[in-house]
Parts: C-alpha cells; sequence; structure tokens
C-alpha cells in the first residue's frame, strides 16, 4: 500500500545514526523507514539530509516583558520564521501579569496562538505573582489539563523568592511538572548596575558587567539545592559561563534532577558583541550576557558531556527602533533597554553549521540537541524524531550550501539580524510539518492557525524518567 508522501533516497538521521532511507508518511505521521516505497506524492531527496523538526523549548512569543515592553512577533510572525529556519514546535511562554490568575494568562496566550500559530506548540506557565488568588489550585489544574512546564525569575522585577520557588518545586514535583529557571543573583546585578551608574558608564556594553558571571554561578548553585531539596525537576535556562556548567555537573552527579540549555549567541559570540559603536551593541544584549571564548569552550564541554542537554533560541525579539529597544529612546542608558535577542530561525542553521559540518558532536548529536532532547525532557508528545510512530516533523538539508546571512533575510518581525555578515554551510530547503510542506526552496507555505497545541503528559521526578538515560 503506499503512503501520502514519500521522501525518497535521502539520508535521514535516526536512532542515533545516519542511513539511507525512503521515509514513508500516512496522515502526518512517520509510518516506515525502508526502501523502494510508492506514495501518492513522491519527493526526490537524493543528496539531502533529514534531520527532525527542530523543537525550540524557548521562545517569546506576543509576550509583554517584565519591562511591560510587548514583543516585536506575534504568533503568526514568530512561527513563520521558526518554519523559515527548520522548527516545526516552540514552546513560548503565558506570562502571568502581577495579580492575573494564571488560569487567565494560559487562556489569553492559548487563543492567539490557537489563531496565529503556524507550528506545533506548548507554553511554559510564566509566573510573577504567586499571591494571587486560588494560585495553588490554578497550577496544579493547569499542570493536570496538559500544562506539564512552569518558569520562574530570580531577579528582574518579576523575581519570585526562594520560599516561593520552593513551594513552586513541590507543586511542580508532586504534579508531574518541569520547572525552568532564569537563575542570576538579583542582588549583585543590582550593586553591579548602581555603581556602574554612577561611574556614568551607560552604554550597552556596560549590560555585561553589571550581569557578572558570579551572579549566573550564585543563582544555579543555589537553584540546584531547591532541586534536591524537593526532589523536583529543574531546568537551568541560557546557561553562559564556565562555573554555571560545573555547578551543573556536580549537582547531577550527586543525582539532582536538574536538567539545562545553552543558547546559539552563548555558544558562537563573545562580549564584544555589546561594543559596537554607538547604541549598535544594544542588538546584542541578552540576559545573561555573551561571556569570553573559554567559556564557549565549557559549554561545548559541557553538551558533550551530557552536563547540558539543549540548544534553545531565547528568543526575545525587539527591533532596533523606538517601538522596541529603544523605547526609552535612543539615549537610553543599557537598564532601559529591553533585553533579547532574535533567533528562532538561525537556531538550527547555525547549529548544523557547528556540528554536522564543522563536525562537532555529528548529525546525531546536532537531531539530539535541537529536537529529539527537548521534546523527551519536556514531554512533547510524538515530536522530536524520526521514527515510526513520530509525527512526520522534518527538514531536509543542502549539506554544501553556504549562505552569508544578510541584514534582513529572516522572517520574523524584528527588521534585523544578529548574524548579518556570518556564514553557514548547511542550508535547510524544506520543512515538514506532520507531513505538510511549510518551506520549500525559501517559499513560505505555513498557515495561520494550523499549528496545534501539544497537550504533554506528566513529567517524571528522575532524570531517568525523562530520557530513559541519565546523560
Ligand atoms: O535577555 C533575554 N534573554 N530576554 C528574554 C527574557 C529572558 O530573560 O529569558
Ligand atoms: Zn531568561
Ligand atoms: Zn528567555
Amino acid at each position: 500500500m503506499g503512503h501520502d508522501l514519500v521522501i525518497r533516497g535521502g539520508r535521514v538521521v535516526t536512532g542515533g545514526a545516519v542511513v539511507e532511507a525512503d521515509i514513508g508518511i500516512t496522515e502526518g505521521r512517520i509510518a516506515a523507514l525502508g526502501h523502494g516505497f510508492d506514495g501518492a506524492e513522491v519527493v526526490r531527496a537524493e543528496g539531502l539530509l533529514a534531520t527532525p523538526g527542530g523543537v525550540d523549548p524557548h521562545c517569546h512569543i506576543e509576550q509583554m516583558s517584565g519591562m511591560g515592553l510587548m514583543n516585536a512577533d506575534t504568533f503568526e510572525t514568530a512561527t513563520r520564521s521558526a518554519a523559515m529556519g527548520g522548527t516545526t514546535s516552540v514552546i513560548s511562554f503565558a506570562a502571568q501579569a502581577k495579580g492575573q490568575r494564571l488560569s487567565d494568562a494560559v487562556a489569553d496566550y492559548a487563543t492567539r496562538a490557537a489563531r496565529g500559530a503556524a507550528v506545533d506548540h506548548a507554553f511554559h506557565i510564566s509566573v510573577s505573582d504567586p499571591s494571587v488568588p486560588a494560585f495553588e489550585d490554578d497550577l496544579r489544574a493547569l499542570i493536570a489539563a496538559g500544562h506539564r512546564s512552569i518558569k520562574v525569575f530570580t531577579t528582574y522585577n518579576i523575581k519570585l523568592e526562594d520560599a516561593d520557588i520552593l513551594g513552586i518545586l513541590r507543586i511542580a514535583g508532586e504534579a508531574g511538572a518541569l520547572t525552568c529557571i532564569h537563575a542570576e543573583n538579583d542582588a549583585i546585578i543590582g550593586a553591579a548596575r548602581a555603581r556602574l551608574l554612577a561611574e556614568g558608564r551607560t552604554r550597552p556594553i556596560d549590560h555585561a558587567a553589571s550581569r557578572p558571571r558570579e551572579a549566573e554561578i550564585e543563582a544555579v548553585a543555589r537553584m540546584c539545592r531547591l532541586a534536591e531539596v524537593t526532589r523536583a525537576p529543574v531546568m537551568i535556562f541560557h546557561v553562559s559561563t564556565a562555573e554555571a556548567v560545573a555547578e551543573i555537573a556536580a549537582a547531577r552527579a550527586r543525582g539532582a534532577p536538574i536538567w539545562a540549555e545553552t543558547c546559539p549567541h552563548y555558544l558562537f559570540q563573545t562580549e564584544d558583541v555589546l561594543d559596537r559603536p554607538g547604541t549598535e551593541g544594544a542588538k546584542w544584549m541578552c540576559s545573561p550576557p555573551q561571556r569570553t571564548k573559554a567559556d564557549q569552550a565549557a559549554l561545548w564541554a559541557g553538551l558533550a558531556a551530557g552536563h547540558l542537554q539543549i540548544v534553545s533560541s531565547d528568543h526575545a525579539p525587539y527591533r532596533f527602533d523606538e517601538t522596541g529597544k529603544f523605547s526609552n529612546g535612543r539615549d537610553a542608558p543599557f537598564p532601559a533597554i529591553a533585553n533579547g535577542m532574535p533567533g528562532l530561525e538561525p537556531r538550527l542553521p547555525l547549529m548544523f553549521d557547528a556540528m554536522v559540518s564543522g563536525g562537532r558532536l555529528g548529525p546525531a548529536g546536532f537531531a539530539r540537541l535541537t529536537a529529539e532532547a527537548p521534546a523527551a525532557l519536556y514531554g512533547l508528545p510524538g515530536k522530536g524524531r524520526i521514527a515510526p510512530g513520530y509525527d512526520a516533523d522534518l527538514v531536509l538539508w543542502d549539506m554544501g550550501r553556504a549562505v552569508t546571512y544578510g541584514a534582513d533575510d529572516l522572517h520574523d518581525n524584528v527588521g534585523y539580524n544578529p548574524w548579518e555578515g556570518t556564514t553557514v554551510t548547511g542550508w535547510p530547503v524544506a520543512t515538514y510539518l506532520r507531513g505538510q510542506a511549510v518551506m520549500r526552496e525559501g517559499d513560505y507555505l505555513g498557515q495561520p492557525g494550523a499549528g496545534r497545541w501539544l497537550m504533554r503528559a506528566g513529567i517524571g521526578t528522575r532524570p531517568a524518567d525523562i530520557m530513559g538515560t541519565s546523560r
């Protein structure tokens, strides 16, 4: 019997290896890998490499920032950009405003995503105010309904105290949810910021000194201990320093249920991007800031050793104008400039270039860090692998094609490209979401509203429950 779609003759990253195989797709799922398949539609993929559709578990989409600024991207524009870069599932944030019930926050984001998202999606419940009515009941009910991850901050004006984080961890651990933490010590940052401003140091480069590495190291170590005490699984977001990697490795060696991600801007950029002339450095301002070459080496070593499991984008889009980075004026001091940079679309090409073309950890490692591990750790059903029974979410790569990023060639709504001038080798030429092409040869074929919300089953409290391995 024929399939609905056959991807014929390509090389396929599956089961930790690369094999030559046809991919038979029926009713949006991978039905079989093999040879000689017939299909109603056949796509010739000789010379191409098929990898799982990207799973980006850290994207800020159509979200109000802690500074009260709306992201540049709607669900429609962010997921268009995702599809153009090979990403087929995103986890963004249902961000609770102060005083808002959690259930209202999630309903609001879910309604907007259902209308606009062109790829599959889920939400982290982002908590800013645990003092609202029915907080614990709402949290438990939302987790039971399939929202299996929570986000908390130890800094910004939405930071929670340790006691509140402990309370959330206990509920999350019991109910089967993963708690994601932006871990930087707020007092260290506050003191550094005050000193810099007193010295008249207000430029984007001063943002880096305002968030010293010790702020991350301290908060990561403390959050590891909270995970240990509660036995609740924790995901440390956007790790940037060598010492934080070491803290995570040590906590995992003690058996703590700790997981961690880093992002391309920490792997490929250093602090000097913030020191471009004038206010240009604002384009790269994010928190934590980019660090050093030595930190990059430690992050790669941490990924290779399995201390870190995921590379996400931390897509946090603000335009380089008065609606975004300069909402407080062109001459705003660094604390008044929005933090974050776009990254949904270039995440896979940048990682492919380094890992597949450049040989760091290879195609199987690339698939694991960008799709398989995020899908497994966050409990996304049917996602992250090219294997029978999984959703037919695929990217086809032209491995020989080298592309140099231009200023405005991403498909988000940000209007600048932080990777302008960077050349990547290996380029996505087609993206499939549940067997439907959402990008082919640079043409966008997705549909707003066609993305599905991913209801997630319980997330276990032991690392082995999550990945089936302690790697
Ligand atoms: O600078 C960043 N990463 N902005 C987005 C919010 C966050 O901290 O994740
Ligand atoms: Zn963060
Ligand atoms: Zn973030």
